[in-house]
């Protein structure tokens, strides 16, 4: 049984981030930060999921760039090489593979309600890619061939992470049992950062805005000024409440970055300003990535070290990942090789 394969009977877990684009503070505090509270607990997998970022047209320089750069944010955030298995989605081919034996037990109509295809399917017409209509059944494959219990993401994956469970029954059904049903894991702070220029918007890294979004890499100065400008109300006073969705969002970036709750965070602040929650959620970000952001300029020095953590989690992922594979295979119906 694979799950043998995995550690000291922990639960397992697996996460990606795309190499798509500079990462956000969405990013950081709706994934990268949860994993590393996770890390001591479970069996992880964390995967830098190029294959799923090539579902829109990447420019190859700035995807190898990328790759090796996200790679870099997740040991820099302090996710533990040694304790945790980290590699790129390419390297391990099952992933293709499971994603097609994936593909043809999931139906069109499950994959045209997703509302992440709907959304992009605006912006490209006709002219959409295969491989975003498909992107799930692909998310699929990466998920069920660890035998993963949780799956660690932000709010915007669970459509995607119920189609996860949804296609692991059918198999299992249809089949006999195979995969575990994972289960999401959605942090209660900072699920969903908001865009601090239209804060009833998720912070995306694909806006054409950068006042928008802070990116983990952008230095403290730029930090500050795109805080201050961030968008509140006219009301003048701190209160954590979807009518002020500017100043809430605010308020949810410094919990999730400081671990105290928003209302008491809003008892703190009672009789203060703007200015005063502003200048506070600066200063909380740079000091919290000032540091990350250094330890990515030093690893981005060393490709050879780089380049040993994700071949040997290459190997690690892909022992574990066969076995399932495998398995699929000989219940469909292939000759074992
Ligand atoms: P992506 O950038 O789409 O590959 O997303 C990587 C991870 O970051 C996923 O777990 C997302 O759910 C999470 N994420 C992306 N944007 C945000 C956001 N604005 N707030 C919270 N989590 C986010
Ligand atoms: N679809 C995820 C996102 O955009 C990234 C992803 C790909 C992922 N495969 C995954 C997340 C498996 C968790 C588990 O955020």
């Amino acid at each position: 049984m694979s799950e043998n394969l995995n550690n000291e009977n922990k639960k397992v877990i697996f996460s990606g981030i795309q190499p798509s684009g500079d990462l956000t503070l969405g990013n950081y505090l709706g994934a990268l930060k949860n994993w590393v509270k996770l890390q001591d607990d479970y069996t992880c997998y964390f995967c830098v999921v190029d294959m799923h970022a090539i579902t829109v047209r990447q420019t190859p320089a700035d995807l190898r760039r990328r790759t090796l750069e996200l790679l870099s944010i997740y040991i820099a955030s302090g996710i533990s090489p040694e304790k945790n298995t980290l590699f790129i989605q390419s390297h391990v081919p099952a992933h293709a593979e499971c994603c097609w034996l994936l593909t043809c037990n999931t139906y069109m109509g499950e994959l045209s309600r997703m509302t992440q295809y709907k959304d992009k399917s605006k912006k490209y017409g006709d002219s959409i890619g295969v491989g975003l209509f498909n992107y799930p059944s692909l998310m699929a494959a990466d998920i069920l061939l660890y035998n993963t219990d949780l799956v660690p993401v932000g709010k915007d994956q669970t459509q995607h992470l119920e189609l996860t469970r949804d296609i692991a029954t059918r198999f299992n059904s249809s089949y006999s049992p195979t995969f575990k049903i994972p289960e999401g894991y959605i942090p209660k702070i900072g699920a969903k950062i908001m865009s601090l220029q239209e804060p009833l918007k998720k912070m995306s890294k694909s806006s054409d805005n950068p006042n928008s979004y802070i990116l983990i890499m952008d230095p403290p100065a730029v930090i500050k000024k795109k805080i201050s400008r961030a968008v509140t109300d006219s009301l003048g006073l701190i209160n954590y409440t979807d009518d002020q969705p500017g100043v809430k969002n605010l308020l949810n970036i410094l919990s999730a970055i400081k671990g105290t709750p928003p209302e008491e965070l809003v008892l703190y602040y009672a009789g203060k300003g703007y200015s005063d929650l502003k200048a506070d959620a600066a200063d909380s970000i740079i000091s919290e990535l000032s540091p990350i952001q250094d330890k990515v300029q030093e690893l981005l020095k060393d490709k050879s070290y780089l380049e040993s953590i994700y071949r040997e989690g290459a190997v690690k992922a892909s022992h574990v990942a066969n076995n399932t594979l495998r398995k699929m295979q000989k219940k469909i119906g292939m000759i074992p090789r």
